[in-house]
């Protein structure tokens, strides 16, 4: 294959890759964007296989055959709660990958580059080596706490951020070190001193972060990964690699901004750590708590629902773990089909990865038109007859705007309270995420209709259809 159809190919695949996060912004063109992904990346397998390697086709092959199966089987199997521990096992290969290619190239020893162009190929090999190990070391915290291998809480050793701090600059120095060095054909024992200190600085950073923070964390991480691409990419002087490592880079750090905001955190402060637990704890009912909580039964919840006109329903991360959206549709069409208006209103951090709940409801064939975004609804709610909040706890709780020292406080809210009446499927009265009390279940226009969402809802189905 010539240059000239490796590089068209590669300005192809850079043209699908960008197409592929256009599609992904909106769940109607998400699958279009898969598809752009796929053949993008294709593509750039191809050219890079027949283009750019000229020897050890059979090591290339067998490595592919093997990451490819592994990669398949794992899709195959995982639930789309462990979505986020996956992708963050996931970026931990991509900063390996980063740091191996980086040592190679450095013990490869390419005499043809001197002067000015060494030093810039020197920086460019000890930064991909430097992103790659600290994301590589952060995602593997990163998983271990997400799917409960790690407990949650933050590790805050005393005087972490002057530790970080010092560690920054014992890495500039290394920089430094590695440039000299390397101009004299040595460098090795900077760059391993660097390599631990990254790797130490990825476990430390993360360890320190709280379990309702990590989505953000795991965002973070997948524009590190990017970045170590592109520097990676720069190192070898791959056009589509640096093009992809930067898109990956900035669409991950938008997303983590995004994420921030809806959660009212600031980036610094999810970074400095510190912030949620594990899982929820169950709440008493604490001194704050005033009033009961009332519990309603699937029947009386039917009964409400038949008798409405203006229905708005709300789902969290409950129904992801209870697998219930197929028996919200079921449930939807029913009540549609009585010329009941049902709508839906998601929070942007709704679950636990962005566009959860989206993915759960198209999956289940929820129309589009009648989904909306937290923003566009949040003003209809006094006219709503009965919201119906399935498994989620945090983005519907009032303490965020009324209570300044919440740990939530200022994160936008879907404001259920001010419809008629709030039924609120959940198990207990355990927290959410955050593990913050909610003093919307013991408001009294709210029903609690305790136990499984997915069992619940075939009780509310089969009352509506009998
Ligand atoms: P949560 O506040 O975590 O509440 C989920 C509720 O679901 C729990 O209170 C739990 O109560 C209930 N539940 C669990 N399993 C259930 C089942 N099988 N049936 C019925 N109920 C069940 O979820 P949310 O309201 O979706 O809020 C998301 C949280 O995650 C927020 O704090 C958000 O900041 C955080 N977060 C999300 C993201 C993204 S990107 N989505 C990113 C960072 C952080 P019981 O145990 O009593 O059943």
């Amino acid at each position: 294959m010539t240059l000239g159809i490796v590089t068209v190919s590669y300005i192809g695949a850079s043209i699908l890759f960008i197409l592929a996060l256009g599609g992904l912004s909106n769940q109607e063109t998400a699958r279009r964007g898969n598809l752009y992904g796929m053949l993008g990346m294709l593509i750039a397998l191809l050219a890079a296989i027949f283009g750019v390697v000229s020897a050890n086709y059979v090591i290339l092959l067998g490595g592919m055959a093997i990451g490819g199966t592994i990669g398949l089987i794992l899709a195959r199997k995982v639930e789309m709660t462990q979505m986020p521990e996956l992708v963050a096992i996931l970026h931990s290969l991509v900063g390996l990958a980063a740091v191996l290619v980086g040592y190679a190239n450095f013990l490869g020893h390419d005499a043809s580059i001197t002067g000015i162009d060494k030093t810039i190929h020197d920086v460019e090999t000890y930064l991909g080596i430097l992103i790659g190990a600290v994301t590589f070391s952060g995602s593997i915290i990163a998983f271990g706490k997400l799917s409960g291998k790690i407990g949650g809480k933050p590790l805050l050793l005393p005087g972490r951020h002057w530790m970080n701090l010092t560690l920054l600059i014992l890495s500039l120095w290394l920089c430094f070190s590695f440039v000299e060095q390397s101009a004299m054909g040595e460098g090795l024992s900077p760059l391993v001193w660097m390599t631990v200190i990254a790797l130490l600085f990825g476990i430390h950073m993360v360890m320190a972060i709280g379990g309702a923070d990590m989505p953000v964390v795991v965002s973070m991480l997948n524009s590190y990964s990017g970045w170590a691409a592109a520097a990676t990419g720069f190192m070898l002087n791959n056009d589509l690699l640096i093009v992809v490592g930067a898109l990956v880079g900035s669409s991950g750090a938008i997303l983590s901004y995004i994420m921030c905001r809806a959660m009212n955190r600031k980036f610094l402060s999810v970074i400095a750590g510190g912030f949620g637990t594990s899982e929820g704890s169950v709440v008493s009912g604490g001194s704050e708590q005033v009033g009961e909580v009332i519990a309603i039964e699937a029947e009386e919840t039917a009964a409400l629902l038949l008798e409405s006109k203006e229905i708005m329903i709300i789902p969290g991360y409950g129904m992801a773990v209870a697998q219930a959206q197929h028996t919200v549709n079921e449930i939807t069409k029913t009540l549609k089909d009585k010329n009941i208006n049902v709508r839906f209103g998601i929070h942007p951090v709704a679950g636990r990865m962005p566009g959860h709940m989206n993915v759960l409801l198209a999956e289940a064939k929820v129309p589009y038109d009648i989904v909306f975004e937290m923003d566009e609804i949040n003003e209809d709610f006094p006219n709503i007859d009965v919201s119906i909040v399935i498994g989620a706890n945090d983005i519907v709780n009032p303490s965020a705007q009324d209570e300044p020292n919440s740990p939530i406080a200022g994160m936008p809210v879907l404001e259920v309270w001010k419809g008629k009446t709030t039924i609120v499927l959940k198990r207990s009265m355990a927290s959410g995420y955050a593990g913050v009390d909610n003093p919307l279940f013991y408001k009294e226009n709210t029903r609690m209709l305790f136990g499984d969402a997915k069992q619940s809802l075939d009780a509310v189905l089969k009352a509506i259809t009998s």
